[in-house]
């Protein structure tokens, strides 16, 4: 079994990020900027968060964290929304995901800049996706298509099985891997929650991408010898042993099912790093963009 070390793949785009940086920097120009705005205390929302702030800024970037209580109306959201949208020093922004119950993110997404929208979750990028124009792509789906193309994983003509249906993992990856284009050409399923007999299809599957937020869900007996698993899970368990009393730990069980598969990424190493590795790259390209308009 050959473990996918995202973390090594992670560095390297930023060490060519941050090059890449240094040498706009040369010629003049002012560093990109990254702003997250997280509302509420969540401690792994949190934890996720400053990790984006801390290594856009090891890489040269100008980053801050805007934080808002839980209790934010959905207005002053729209309104702050608005200012990042205005304001000629923000290159790209995220408003951390999931949002209190009070704020319909639909209504959020839509006012953000699509330009700035290095998540990839505005209907024009997403729409700009799905017609295989070029778009700001998610950074998680992004990154797992990173890693199977510098690992020579082909994904044309084989089974690809993802499991979770989400906005930021599942949707927009069934869409990428179906394309054609060298990344793409798979014959994707998209299995979720009502999904009846997963077990038939996790067992065809050439590749398997879990994305679903279920600890240890995927076993060895439920897949093929020499599958090839991208877990895009990231599960806190309860472990006494961690100072932070948790461990993290992702969809697949990866004792039993490293034995069977071929290819696979470890949690924590995995697809975790390549997020943040592929919304700086995100941010990069706003930054560009948004100098050649100035
Ligand atoms: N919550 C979990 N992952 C993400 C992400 O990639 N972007 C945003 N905005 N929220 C998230």
């Amino acid at each position: 079994m050959i473990l996918i070390d995202g973390k090594k793949v992670a560095g390297d785009i930023k060490k060519d990020l941050q090059r890449e940086v240094a040498r706009w920097q040369e010629q003049g120009f002012r560093p990109p900027n990254l702003v997250a705005v997280l509302l509420g205390d969540d401690p792994a929302s949190l934890a996720y968060v400053r990790n984006k702030e801390r290594q856009a800024k090891k890489i040269g970037f100008n980053s801050s964290l805007i934080r808002l209580a839980s209790s934010t109306p959905e207005e002053k959201l729209l309104h702050l929304i608005q200012s990042l949208n205005n304001d000629k020093t923000v290159d790209g922004y995220i408003i951390q995901l999931p949002l209190p119950a009070h704020i319909n993110p639909h209504n959020i997404i839509e006012a953000i800049d699509p330009d700035k929208d290095v998540d990839g979750f505005h209907p024009l990028n997403l729409g700009r996706l799905l017609i295989g124009m070029p778009s700001f792509i998610p950074a998680t789906p992004y990154g797992i298509i990173e890693l199977l193309k510098r690992y020579r994983i082909p994904t044309d003509g084989k089974n690809i099985l993802i499991i979770g249906r989400s906005l930021i993992v599942g949707r927009p990856l069934s869409i990428l891997l179906s394309q054609k284009r060298p990344e793409g050409n798979a014959t994707v399923t998209l299995a979720h929650s009502h999904t009846k007999n997963l077990i038939d299809y996790t067992r065809q599957a050439d590749i398997i991408v879990t994305a679903l937020g279920k600890p240890y869900f995927l076993k060895a007996d439920m897949v093929k010898n020499g599958v090839v698993i991208i877990d895009a899970g990231i599960n806190e368990i309860p472990d006494p042993g961690q100072h932070r009393g948790y461990k993290l730990v992702g969809d697949v069980d990866f004792e039993q099912v490293s034995k069977k598969a071929s290819y696979m990424t470890p949690v924590p190493g995995g697809v975790g790093p390549m997020t943040i590795a592929m919304l700086l790259k995100n941010t990069f390209k706003a930054y560009k963009n948004h100098l050649k308009l100035a």
